[in-house]
C-alpha cells in the first residue's frame, strides 16, 4: 500500500504542503522502530468516538496522521485534506465535526465519514481521505510502514 510518503502524494516531502506544515502546536514526530513501525498510544488514550493526531518521522520524512476511534475500531488517515493538500486542523487533535459523528476540515469543513475517510460534503465531495495502516497490539497503536 502507498501512503504517499512521496512529496506529491502524501504532501510529506518536508514542503509547504507537508500534515500539519505552519501548525504551532505541531506534535513532536515519533521515531520508526527499527523493524518499520511506530508505537503511538495506548488504545485509551485516544476518545471514543474521536480522533487524535500523530507526526511520524519515516526516515527524516514528518508525515501527518489522523488517528480515528469508535469504540473497538481504530483506523488512521494521512492528515491531508483532499481540497488543498493541507492539514485537515488548525489546533491539536481537533478533527471531529460538532456533532462528533464525522471528520470535518478546519479550513472549508468538508466533511468526511469516520469509517473509510469519504467526503460527504464541501468542496471535495465524492473524495477520500488517504487510509494509513494501523493495528493494535497489546491495547497499543501502532502505524504500520506502508
Ligand atoms: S482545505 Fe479542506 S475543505 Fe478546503
Amino acid at each position: 500500500m502507498t501512503d504517499g510518503a512521496g512529496d506529491d502524494s502524501a504532501g510529506a516531502g518536508g514542503g509547504a504542503d507537508r500534515p500539519f506544515a505552519g501548525l504551532a502546536d505541531e506534535p513532536a514526530p515519533l521515531s520508526k522502530h527499527p523493524e518499520g513501525y511506530w508505537e503511538l498510544c495506548a488504545a485509551d488514550d485516544v476518545p471514543s468516538p474521536g480522533a487524535r493526531g500523530f507526526v511520524l518521522d519515516d526516515d527524516g520524512v514528518r508525515v501527518g496522521i489522523v488517528v480515528v476511534r469508535q469504540g473497538q475500531s481504530v483506523r488512521a488517515y494521512v492528515n491531508r485534506c483532499p481540497h488543498l493538500s493541507i492539514p485537515l486542523n488548525l489546533w491539536p487533535d481537533r478533527f471531529l465535526s460538532p456533532d462528533g459523528q464525522g471528520l470535518q476540515c478546519a479550513t472549508h469543513g468538508a466533511r468526511f465519514r469516520l469509517d473509510d475517510g469519504f467526503c460527504t460534503a464541501g468542496p471535495c465531495k465524492g473524495r477520500f481521505l488517504q487510509p494509513f495502516p494501523l493495528s493494535v497490539k497489546d491495547r497499543k497503536i501502532v502505524a504500520l510502514e506502508p
